[in-house]
């Protein structure tokens, strides 16, 4: 007799338990994403936080150098393919730093332990659906996570959500949907356009659906920025990241930033040491700095072989001549002996015409609207030249406080900002990150009610 009761009240809870689910899907944010975005880097960030999310297993980028290949597999990449082959003799360069051929990125992606492929001729039409049935046989045979790249992550993103619409209209059990609207919403949001005449009528092709007439498209400043294509764009001229290598001021300035913001701690801090971590190829991140009584610092050599994130790779994965598995010093990265050295970036920067701008926020600062009252006016006033990149270790803090910025300099709300922070991969919410919530919620308060003094 006590069974029948207890059942019920069983189902009672499930019920109800459903319908929170349901009730809290219902309020959940929309975005204009494939997926809800992880923050970038799959495990590495510090080492891939360029790489752009469209799904768990697709991930998309721009020409990689050979580090940043040994990057991808050291942050959780199983593949690499390239849209593109590069010919011997087809070597690049971004702004110095040399970019190996198709030839030379196979060795460094197997050496690192990943399957690479390149996919078509660097005369063939990208855009055709020759090309995306290529994507498409080709991605059977590849191990996931995939890096995926051509050479601004510009077509290589094209071809691969093409591919996403085709399985979407021809396979019903794919995930997730893609259809024409997703389509132009997603890549808007990416920065990226595609609303020329003849590639709506590709769109068209593969995913059966009429021509789209007025496609969103993104108010990205300059339309070109994408030659630095590392950087995330937020809005008009913000763009956030994580570290910059020595090479790319000089890409920077040529695409037509004007300032950087660096939030990354300096030598010092309240008269503490507060250098952070450089990343290192072969070592974990996330390994603290600086030593104590019984843990020598990081960049110690026993604490440096303990921290390798493969104690079997052979010393070539560092470079022909090293004879040691794992690196010591990152310059590329303004590291030094001790971790990353904010004093080189600024005396990197200060060569070039771009303005920098130092504001130190500690890596896991539990943020108050005060956080945001420090930084505001520096934010603004480094957005107001034009193209501003604000950078950190891994894109993290200044996601955060650029999505902020960019929303109080342009005049949107609190909805655009958190649309905006969870797009980049940085969820902001009640749960998620709930003091950077609080202060984007005190920030728009104040706002609506200086608005309100200022009708009076
Ligand atoms: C589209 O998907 C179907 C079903 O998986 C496949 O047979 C076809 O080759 C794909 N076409 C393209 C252009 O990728
Ligand atoms: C359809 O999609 C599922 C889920 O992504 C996948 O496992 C399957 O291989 C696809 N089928 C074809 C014919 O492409
Ligand atoms: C020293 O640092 C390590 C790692 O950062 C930490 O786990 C340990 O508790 C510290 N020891 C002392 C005495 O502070
Ligand atoms: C700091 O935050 C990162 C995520 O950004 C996390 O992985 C790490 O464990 C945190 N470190 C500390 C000391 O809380």
């Amino acid at each position: 007799m006590f069974t029948l009761p207890t059942m019920i009240s069983k189902d009672i809870i499930l019920l109800l338990i459903i319908v929170l689910l349901l009730v809290r899907g219902a309020v959940l944010l929309e975005v204009d994403t494939a997926v809800h975005r992880q923050a970038p880097g799959l495990e590495s960030p510090l080492k891939v936080w360029w790489a752009k999310e469209i799904t768990p297993d697709f991930h998309v980028a721009g020409r990689l150098t050979e580090r940043q290949v040994k990057y991808a597999a050291e942050a959780g990449f199983r593949s690499i393919l390239s849209l593109f082959m590069y010919e011997t003799g087809d070597s690049g360069s971004f702004g110095g730093e040399y970019l190996p051929t198709t030839a030379e990125a196979w060795v460094s992606a197997h050496i690192s332990g990943m399957q690479y492929i390149a996919l078509v001729g660097g005369n063939d039409d990208w855009a055709s659906i020759a090309t995306i049935q290529k994507f498409h046989d080709a991605l059977q045979h590849l191990n996931r996570p995939i890096l995926l790249h051509c050479d601004r992550g510009y077509t290589i993103t094209f071809v691969t959500l093409m591919h996403m619409a085709n399985q979407t209209r021809h396979n019903s059990s794919y995930e997730p949907k893609i259809y024409s609207e997703d389509f132009y919403k997603i890549t808007a949001a990416m920065g990226l356009d595609f609303t020329h005449e003849d590639l709506k009528h590709t769109v068209s092709h593969i995913t059966g659906e009429p021509l789209v007439e007025n496609p969103p498209k993104h108010n990205c400043e300059p339309e070109e920025w994408l030659d630095f294509w590392l950087a995330h764009p937020v809005s008009t001229n913000w763009y956030v990241g994580g570290q910059i290598r020595d090479c790319d001021v000089e890409v920077l300035e040529t695409v037509g930033f004007k300032a950087i913001v660096n939030m990354r701690m300096g030598l010092t801090h309240d008269s503490k040491h507060s250098q952070e971590p450089v990343a290192l190829l072969n070592i974990k991140d996330g390994t603290t700095t600086y030593g104590n009584d019984t843990v020598p610092p990081r960049q110690d050599w026993k604490t440096l072989k303990d921290n390798r994130i493969n104690a079997h790779h052979s010393s070539a994965y560092i470079s022909e001549r090293s004879r040691i598995n794992f690196e010591v010093e990152n310059h590329l990265e303004f590291g030094d002996d001790i971790g990353y050295n904010e004093e080189k970036e600024k005396s990197s920067v200060g060569k070039s015409s771009l303005k920098y701008y130092h504001i130190p926020i500690p890596p896991n600062l539990t943020m108050t609207s005060e956080t945001f009252t420090q930084v505001r006016s520096t934010l603004l006033e480094a957005g107001q030249n034009g193209p501003v990149l604000l950078h950190c270790s891994d894109g993290r803090r200044v996601a955060y406080l650029g999505v902020l910025a960019a929303a109080v300099s342009e005049g949107r709300g609190l909805d655009w900002a958190l649309k905006r922070v969870a797009e980049l991969g940085f969820e902001v919410s009640p749960d998620a990150r709930p003091d950077v919530y609080a202060m984007y919620c005190d920030t728009f308060k104040d706002a609506a009610t200086n608005m309100g003094h200022e009708e009076l």
